[in-house]
C-alpha cells in the first residue's frame, strides 16, 4: 500500500528517518510530505508513534485532467464502495493549485458530486456530506493537471496530541517541537533546559522522547478507526506493544519562564502528559538561570515581538546571547524565532541555520555551541 505522510516544511528528512525506522519502504521526501509504502500495521503504527507526521493519507485515485469534467469522470471511476457505505458520511478537503480551477471549493464540489453519483448509480442511495464529523475524510490534491485523491487516516491532525489543553501566547506546534528535538542531536542522556518554556511544548515533547512514550497515547481517535477495513485487534496489539516500551527517563528535563501564568499552564500540561516526575518547571528570568551541566542542551523559543516594543525585544535577544555565553559554558543551544531582526542582537556565531514553519509563520532555527570563553559579537 502507498501512503503519504504530511509534515511541516523543513521536517521532511527527520520524518523520512522516523518512517524508515518503523519499517517503511520506498521512502521518498517531497515538499512538506514523505511518500512511503507499507501495510495496515505500519499505517496504524505511524499514526500512533510518529512524532513529526501531521497526518497520513492513503491515495485511492491518481490521474491527469484536461478539463473540470475530467475530475468528475476520474472521481466516478474510484471504487468508493470498497472504501465506505452509502450510509456513511463524508467530506472533501480540496488542496488545489491548477489552472483548471479558479475556486478551490468548486473542485471539492465536483468530487463530492462524483462520489454521491457513484453510489446513486450503483445502489440508488447516496452518502451524506458532513463537514464537522465525517466517517470518511477525502483529500483532493490537484497540482496543475495531476489529481491525487486520498483518504485521511488521521482526520484530527497528529500534532493534536491531547495533553496541551492550556496554552501560552504563540505556542510551538507539537510536531515542530518534536522535529527540532530530533534534528538537534539531543539524546536523552544529556540534560535539557527550555528557559522560555511557555506552555511547555518543548520539555513535554522531550519528556515523551526520553520515556519512549508514543505521541498518540493521549489521543482518543484516529480516522482509520472508522474505515470499513478497520482491524481493532491489530490496532490494540500495536498500542499495547508500543506502550510496553515506555520506560523511565534517564535525564531530568527542565523548563522555566518569567511568567507565572505560563509556568502554571505548563505544569498542567506536564501533568496531563504523565511527566510530572520527569519535568520540573519553575518561574525564573532567563538572565538569572545558570547551567549545572557543562554538556547540556538549551532550547529557546523567545517571544517573536507581538507584545513587546522593538527596543525591549532587542534587549531581550541581547540578554539571551550574554546569558548563554556567561551562564551556559559547554552547552549546545538551539533557538527558534520568526524575528530575524532581533536575532542579530544575540551576537553569537551560529553553527547551523535552518528554515522551518510554525504553522504559517516562517521561522529560523539556529544552533550555537557555547565553548568556555565563546566570544559574543564574534560575528553573525
Ligand atoms: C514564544 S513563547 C514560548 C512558547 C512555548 N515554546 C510554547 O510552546 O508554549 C515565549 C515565552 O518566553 C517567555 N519569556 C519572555 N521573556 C523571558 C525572560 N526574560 N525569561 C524567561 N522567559 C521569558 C514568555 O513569558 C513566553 O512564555
Amino acid at each position: 500500500m502507498k501512503f503519504v505522510a504530511k509534515t511541516l516544511y523543513g521536517l521532511e528528512k527527520v520524518l523520512a528517518e522516523e518512517l524508515t525506522s518503523m519499517g517503511a519502504s520506498d521512502v521518498e521526501t517531497v515538499n512538506r510530505a514523505v511518500l512511503f509504502r507499507g501495510n495496515k500495521d505500519l499505517l496504524y503504527r505511524v499514526n500512533y508513534c510518529s512524532r513529526t507526521a501531521l497526518s497520513v493519507l492513503m491515495p485511492v485515485g491518481d490521474f491527469r485532467i484536461r478539463s473540470k469534467d475530467d475530475l468528475y469522470k476520474g472521481g466516478l471511476k474510484i471504487e468508493w464502495d470498497r472504501i465506505m457505505e452509502a450510509s456513511d458520511t463524508f467530506s472533501v478537503v480540496p488542496v488545489i493549485n491548477s489552472p483548471h480551477f479558479e475556486h478551490t471549493g468548486y473542485a471539492g464540489l465536483i468530487l463530492k458530486d462524483a462520489i454521491a453519483d457513484y453510489f446513486r448509480n450503483k445502489q440508488g442511495k447516496r452518502p451524506s456530506v458532513d463537514t464537522m464529523d465525517p466517517t470518511i475524510l477525502v483529500n483532493l490534491h490537484i497540482s496543475n493537471d495531476q489529481v491525487t485523491i486520498s483518504i485521511d487516516s488521521s482526520v484530527i491532525p497528529l500534532f493534536k496530541r491531547g495533553y496541551r489543553q492550556e496554552q501560552a501566547v504563540a505556542p510551538l506546534n507539537e510536531v515542530l517541537a518534536a522535529g527540532i528535538l530530533l534534528m538537534s542531536g539531543w539524546k536523552a542522556s544529556s540534560s535539557l533546559t527550555d528557559p522560555m518554556c511557555g506552555s511547555g511544548t518543548i520539555p513535554i515533547e522531550a519528556g515523551l522522547i526520553a520515556c519512549n512514550v508514543p505521541p498518540g497515547k493521549f489521543r482518543k481517535f484516529f480516522g482509520f478507526q472508522r474505515w470499513k477495513d478497520f482491524d481493532a485487534e491489530l490496532f490494540n496489539k500495536i498500542r499495547q506493544e508500543c506502550n510496553e516500551k515506555i520506560g523511565l527517563s534517564p535525564v531530568k528535563v527542565c523548563g522555566s519562564d518569567i511568567s507565572e501564568l505560563a509556568v502554571n499552564q505548563s505544569m498542567g500540561n506536564v501533568s496531563r502528559a504523565g511527566l510530572s516526575d520527569v519535568i520540573s518547571i519553575k518561574v525564573c528570568d532567563f538572565k538569572d538561570l545558570k547551567s549545572t551541566d557543562n554538556n547540556g542542551y538549551v532550547f529557546l523559543n523567545p517571544p517573536y515581538g507581538q507584545r513587546l516594543q522593538p527596543d525591549e525585544l532587542d534587549g531581550l535577544y541581547g540578554m539571551i546571547g550574554t546569558t548563554l555565553k556567561h551562564n551556559f559554558p559547554g552547552n549546545t543551544a538551539w533557538l527558534i524565532t520568526s524575528n530575524k531582526e532581533s536575532l542579530k542582537k544575540v551576537g553569537l556565531k551560529p553553527r547551523e541555520k535552518h528554515t522551518l514553519f510554525n504553522g504559517a509563520l516562517e521561522c529560523t532555527l539556529l544552533k550555537y555551541e557555547m565553548y568556555q570563553g565563546t566570544k559574543k559579537h564574534e560575528n553573525f
